[in-house]
């Protein structure tokens, strides 16, 4: 068996170049498969806070790197000293920018001082593109430091809010108001957008929907600096001539097939033969166990050579109860010639058990193998 370079199949010797042209078209199919193409756009050069930031683009405008015609109304972001991107949300102040998905049209914010809470108490979008893809109305509790001698109030507290001597919670409205301590002040009713265990906050924007050229891997922009009209940058490929898109396809799709459907038969012949010596060898035991199932007659000089004997006028055999041929059933008569298995010691009608282990190699009663 040889291994191949390019796949961790193993082959038999098949022919020199058999092996050859399937490795050189693997190869070529993987290549092709992979290889990213290259874009080359008019829009705007995505930017970073940082290294580990959310790339910045269309309609997002990273302030004082990015020109104004790359960003659209709204959408404009900085950087902290912190290589933390930063949106300011003009009713409810900055918040860091941790995740943009350009095809959702989502992005996850949260706390500069990582308390979400005290931003929600007055957290009001209006003025911004952004808005809760759905939102929950939470009641805040503000309860006495004695609020957990209440075994039934099952809530924890945000700590960041919470103080020595007092502990605030959120409490979906909905949940029924059962153990909530006599102690605990209702201040506030909050209908809040989704949230992640109070650390994120998740907005969506529908204005400019961008999500059909992202979703196509195209680049969304401005058409041109002045106007307001948005454009899809061609998505990689869209722009090759139609007969090249078909050459493409049938170099890539035709041998593609092709090396499939070796790997494939390959691969099933593999296992075909594998599943097959499995087979053979769970069998082997079996047949020393059982030889009766597969052997078949004896030869002539083998049966020949089992002790006959005459029976006398008293037909007397070792086993008195032996006194008929088990094959032919008849009774023996004096002076009849009889013939014995060895191994088992039975006797028969020499004629009867010469036919019979002719076709069958066992002792017709006790089925031993000779
Ligand atoms: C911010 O990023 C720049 C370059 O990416 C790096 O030189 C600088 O040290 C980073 N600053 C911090 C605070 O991580
Ligand atoms: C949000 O801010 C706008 C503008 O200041 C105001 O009109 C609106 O009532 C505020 N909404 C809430 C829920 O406070
Ligand atoms: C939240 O409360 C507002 C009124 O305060 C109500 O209109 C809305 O349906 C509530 N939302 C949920 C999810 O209960
Ligand atoms: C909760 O109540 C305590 C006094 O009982 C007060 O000092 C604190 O500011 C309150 N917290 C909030 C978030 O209202
Ligand atoms: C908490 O309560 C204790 C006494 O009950 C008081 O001495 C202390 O000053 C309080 N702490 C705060 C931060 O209010
Ligand atoms: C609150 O929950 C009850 C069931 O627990 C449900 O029937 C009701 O519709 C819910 N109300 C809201 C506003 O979600
Ligand atoms: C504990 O919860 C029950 C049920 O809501 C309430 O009646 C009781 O007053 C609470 N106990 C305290 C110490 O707040
Ligand atoms: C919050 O809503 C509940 C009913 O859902 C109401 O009983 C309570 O007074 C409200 N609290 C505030 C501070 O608005
Ligand atoms: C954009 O507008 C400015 C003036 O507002 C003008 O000078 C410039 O030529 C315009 N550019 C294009 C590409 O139309
Ligand atoms: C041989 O005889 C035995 C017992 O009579 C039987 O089970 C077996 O199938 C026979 N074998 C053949 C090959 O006929």
């Amino acid at each position: 068996m040889d291994t191949v370079l390019f796949f961790p199949f193993i082959f038999q010797r098949n022919s020199r170049w058999k092996r050859f042209f399937i490795n050189v078209l693997c190869f070529l199919v993987v290549l092709l498969l992979f290889a990213q193409p290259t874009t080359s756009s008019s829009f705007c050069k995505p930017a970073k806070c940082g290294s580990s930031g959310p790339p910045i683009r269309f309609p997002f405008r990273l302030k004082g790197r990015q020109s104004v015609h790359c960003g659209y109304l709204g959408f404009d972001l900085s950087c902290n000293n912190q290589n933390q991107t930063v949106l300011n949300l003009p009713q409810s102040g900055e918040f860091i920018l941790d995740h943009i998905d350009y095809i959702e049209q989502a992005i996850s914010i949260k706390d500069p001082d990582l308390c979400l809470p005290k931003r929600i108490l007055n957290f009001n979008l209006s003025g911004s593109p952004f808005h809760a893809s759905y939102t929950r109305n939470y009641t805040f509790l503000n309860c006495s430091s004695d609020w957990n001698d209440n075994a039934s109030f099952q809530f924890v507290p945000l700590l960041c809010l919470s103080g020595k001597n007092h502990s605030v919670f959120a409490m979906n409205l909905n949940s029924s108001d059962q153990g909530v301590p006599a102690t605990c002040r209702r201040i506030m009713n909050v209908s809040i957008p989704q949230y992640q265990q109070f650390v994120e906050l998740r907005l969506i924007w529908n204005e400019p929907g961008c999500e059909d050229c992202e979703s196509r891997g195209g680049m969304c922009g401005f058409k041109s600096e002045n106007g307001s009209d948005i454009g899809c940058s061609s998505p990689p490929n869209s722009g090759l001539p139609r007969i090249a898109k078909y050459g493409i396809i049938i170099g890539i799709g035709i041998p593609g097939l092709v090396c499939m459907l070796g790997l494939a038969c390959h691969t099933c012949s593999q296992i075909w033969t594998f599943s097959l010596r499995q087979h053979e060898n769970s069998e082997l035991p079996t047949i020393s166990q059982q030889p009766v199932v597969r052997v078949s007659g004896l030869d002539g000089p083998i049966i020949d050579s089992y002790p006959k004997t005459m029976l006398g006028e008293s037909r007397r055999l070792p086993n008195p109860n032996d006194d008929t041929c088990p094959i032919c059933l008849a009774e023996y008569q004096p002076k009849e010639i009889l013939k014995t298995i060895p191994e088992c010691n039975h006797y028969f009608h020499s004629a009867c058990i010469d036919e019979w282990l002719m076709l069958n190699a066992t002792c017709h009663v006790c089925r031993t193998s000779p």
